[in-house]
């Protein structure tokens, strides 16, 4: 598989909760690849957290970084990449990500990815008086993007080893 993929990383993408980092640095493990997590180098860069990126800067500020911080990560040769969930949705970002790698949309269902973001703070998109609606929103508008990743594997709530192998499987 790995070589297969030749110089091409692996990109993980989904909405918030559906699993990307977790099941990312498993199937980097697995495959022996290195494993990046976009999120967490935007927050490396800027030296802030991504809550306060949007507090401090507002969110376009946040998706310009998002966008250079994604395509400097792809030229970096095989990896598997966990995008943060709204990086997809850039039309430059996509580009970035099929001249580089193959990409894979966990998909969720709404309950898990719910059950899961409760129990962290660190989403400033949820940060609002009506987290459940703003999440069936952006499930809508994004579902139809995220469709155009390369393939799609359902992610609900199994063992995040499953999710993995669905993956291999996909890639194969
Ligand atoms: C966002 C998802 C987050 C993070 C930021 C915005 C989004 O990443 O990039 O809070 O627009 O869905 P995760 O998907 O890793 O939570």
């Amino acid at each position: 598989l790995v070589e297969a993929l030749g110089d091409r990383s692996i990109v993980l993408v989904g909405i918030m909760g559906c699993g990307k980092s977790t099941v990312g640095r498993r199937l980097a493990q697995k495959l022996g690849l290195t494993f990046a997590d976009a999120d967490a180098e935007i927050e490396r860069a800027a030296n802030m957290t991504i809550a306060e990126i949007f507090a401090t800067h507002g969110e376009p500020y946040f998706r310009s970084g998002e966008e250079r911080v994604i395509a400097r990560l792809l030229k970096k040769g095989p990896q598997v990449l966990a995008t943060g969930g709204g990086a997809f949705m850039s039309e430059a970002t996509r580009n970035e990500i099929s001249a580089h790698a193959v990409s894979i949309w966990l998909k969720v269902d709404f309950d898990t990815v719910m059950s899961r973001v409760r129990k962290r703070a660190n989403r400033p998109l949820l940060q609002n008086p009506d987290p459940e609606g703003t999440m069936r929103d952006l499930m809508k508008t994004r579902h139809p993007v995220y469709a155009k990743a390369d393939a799609t594997v359902y992610s609900r709530d199994v063992p995040h080893d499953v999710v993995m192998n669905q993956i291999i499987q996909a890639l194969t």
